[in-house]
């Protein structure tokens, strides 16, 4: 029976819950949270790329800690052996001729996988894993593929694999649908906080079963897509590919669903264009360039209320830090241009984002009248 929305409403209620509180913890991370539960709902793996410490770890083990069901975490090196991922093979096994992996506690039985620093795997990994991720089957080795459980398989890394690395390599790349860089803390005040605050582990109020996440999907699923958001991603396809970005008849097929469980996760029951923002995250194959080409062609196309949010917050903190405010005339100016940021983000729609947006560019603005009157 196809679930109506009152009946995910709950577990609407919950995912809403957890992106608050999520994003209130981790700093400078919104986006980040959003595609880490939107990738959940979807039920399509995810990869976080950044140098080391930008709060990879803290996200997804705060998003894995959330949900119930069964969980695999593990950090692989060169030297990691297939038995670390997929679990010894069985002495009764041999004994009796035959080889099979005792699968207990490892990945093929795991319900959520955290995959650290995935790229630095063997190939002997990597090929097995490639079955796991997209057919989700494992074959324990009496030759029979077996559905494993798995709902979510998160990832990180500090580098993007480059092209020449091996098959292997490019095709586990590609079986992350959503992938993003992860940029180090960016405004002062965000570093104020990381610096100042004891403790920035998110503490979630409640936890998410895989029955309530199978409820979420199926709800997410039900989302139509509005005739304008059909047409705004054929046509940010088109622009895409006369941009050199193409990506797969795959990823792009598997990126209405994302789109779907943004929109669902955004608490609406349509897709509308904006909802696209979360597709500047899975249109691409090169990780060098196409990431901005994508962001930037979305945003020209679709125009989501996100992205321009996101752009109008680094216009901010770029002109904060580079405005003296001792400079009486400098201040006047950085204090106009805030004033036309302040009149965009209220000329936009949209839900908590824009108002955290609004409030910090009201703060940008009262800091800067307080340091220019104690220059005088
Ligand atoms: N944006 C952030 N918000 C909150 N805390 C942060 C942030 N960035 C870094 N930190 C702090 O730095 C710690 C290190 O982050 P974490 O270990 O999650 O990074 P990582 O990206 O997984 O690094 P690595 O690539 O080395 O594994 C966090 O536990 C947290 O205390
Ligand atoms: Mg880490």
């Amino acid at each position: 029976m196809k679930p109506t929305p009152t009946d995910a409403a709950p577990v609407q209620a919950k995912f809403a819950a957890a992106r608050v509180e999520l994003a209130a913890a981790l700093i400078e991370r919104d986006i980040e949270v959003d595609l880490a539960l939107t990738a959940l709902v979807a039920g399509e793996h995810l990869l976080l790329v950044s140098p080391p410490g930008c709060a990879k770890s803290l996200l997804l083990d705060s998003l894995l800690a959330w949900t119930g069901g069964t969980k695999f975490s593990v950090l692989l090196t060169k030297f990691s052996v297939p038995e670390e991922v997929f679990g010894p093979v069985s002495l009764a096994g041999l004994k009796a001729d035959r080889y099979v992996r005792v699968t207990a506690g490892k990945l093929p039985e795991a319900d959520y996988a955290f995959l650290d620093e995935v790229f630095k795997a063997s190939s002997a990994i990597l090929n097995t894993l490639l079955r796991v991720l997209n057919e989700r089957t494992f074959d324990a080795g009496d030759g029979v593929a077996r559905a494993v459980p798995l709902k979510l398989c998160v990832a990180a890394s500090n580098e993007w694999p480059c092209p020449e690395t091996g098959r292997e390599l490019a095709a586990v790349f590609d079986r992350f649908l959503v992938r993003k860089a992860v940029a180090p803390i960016r405004s002062a005040a965000g570093r104020s906080r990381l610096l100042w605050s004891r403790d920035h582990a998110p503490k979630l109020t409640a936890s998410i079963s895989p029955a309530e996440v199978d409820l979420a999907r199926a709800a997410a699923r039900a989302v139509p897509w509005s005739v304008e958001a059909k047409e705004a991603f054929e046509a940010v396809l088109k622009e895409l590919a006369r941009e050199g970005v193409r990506p797969g008849d795959r990823r792009q097929f598997k990126t209405v669903g994302v789109v779907r469980a943004y929109a669902w996760l955004s608490g609406d029951e349509v897709v509308m264009p904006e909802h696209l923002e979360a597709a500047a995250h899975t249109l691409w194959d090169d990780p060098a360039e196409q990431p901005g080409v994508a962001a930037r062609v979305i945003g020209r196309v679709a125009n989501p209320v996100g992205m321009r949010v996101t752009q109008l917050l680094v216009e901010v903190e770029e002109l904060v830090a580079a405005t003296d405010t001792r400079d009486l005339a400098a201040a006047a100016k950085a204090a106009a241009k805030l004033g036309e940021v302040q009149r965009q983000l209220a000329s936009l729609k949209g839900g908590g984002r824009l108002e955290a947006a609004r409030a910090h560019v009201r703060e940008q603005l009262r800091r800067l009248r307080l340091a220019s009157i104690e220059a005088v």
